[in-house]
């Protein structure tokens, strides 16, 4: 097969299945003078970060870079669940890549939320930030058939302990269990962006957990995404070891 053939058929296959991944959530700016024009300096240095971004990242599960000067430097951080291989990593990267410019056309900042990983760009700096703006909500459908408070009690139990594991570990993630009656087990998951300090981690961790306990109050499942953190918990394993 000639080269060109080949390339064709390779980014035939590969889009759709990029794509057919399905974001969370996703969020773009709001102000009026926050669009660039197409084919500007600004979108040359999107396009430049998000190339570096998606060499970079998928080896260690995280990526920050600044790409550009003045008005035009675009700042841009993506993070893949700290369970993840670098391919399944590479994979999620390249379909926010996809989505965002679909998602948010011309937004000189947006972040959008995957099962397997985060991104965020914007023209204002944002490193090392604790992002308190953006912050969703998701449960499991399902109800759970015991007591709501003894449960809920075991839920943030789990949470302040992988907490306090994660804010101290260099990865600032932490995976964890916890038994729940007879039979069934609470799997937990936390997680904070890599460029905020223990201290700022812990802190997010904190209210996104206060956050947890209202909205998936009597789901057997329910997750907090933020543009610093997010945490889950399912009775059923969803990461791997
Ligand atoms: C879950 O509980 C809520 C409130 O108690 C109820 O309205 C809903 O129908 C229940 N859902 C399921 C799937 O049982």
């Amino acid at each position: 097969m000639d080269y060109h053939l080949r390339l064709f058929l390779s980014l035939a296959l590969l889009l759709p299945c990029v794509i057919s991944i399905d974001p969370l959530f996703s969020v773009c700016s709001t102000s009026d003078d926050h669009y660039f024009v197409p084919d500007n300096t600004f979108k040359h240095n999107l396009d430049k970060l998000m190339f570096v971004l998606a060499n970079q990242a998928p080896a260690i599960g995280f990526g920050l870079e600044s790409v550009g000067q003045g008005h035009n430097r675009v700042n841009g951080l993506v993070l893949c669940r700290g369970d993840l291989k670098s391919t399944a990593c590479s994979t999620c990267i390249r379909a926010a890549d996809a989505w965002i410019s679909k998602l948010c056309p011309y937004k000189k900042e947006a972040t959008i939320w995957f099962d397997h990983c985060l991104l965020r760009y914007s023209n204002n700096e944002f490193f090392g930030e604790l992002d308190n703006s953006n912050e969703f909500c998701m449960s499991n459908t399902l109800n759970i058939s015991t007591n709501s408070v003894v449960f809920h009690g075991k839920v943030t139990k789990l949470m302040n302990k992988l907490t306090m594991a994660a804010h101290l570990s260099p990865l600032l993630f932490t995976t964890g269990e916890m038994k729940v009656g007879e039979s069934e087990k609470l799997h937990g998951l936390v997680q904070c962006t890599r460029d905020l300090s223990g201290g700022d981690c812990k802190k997010c961790l904190e209210t996104a957990i206060s956050e947890l306990a209202t909205c998936s109050h009597g789901k057997k499942g329910g997750r907090i995404l933020g543009g610093s953190c997010n945490i889950r918990y399912e009775l059923y394993p969803f990461f791997e070891h």
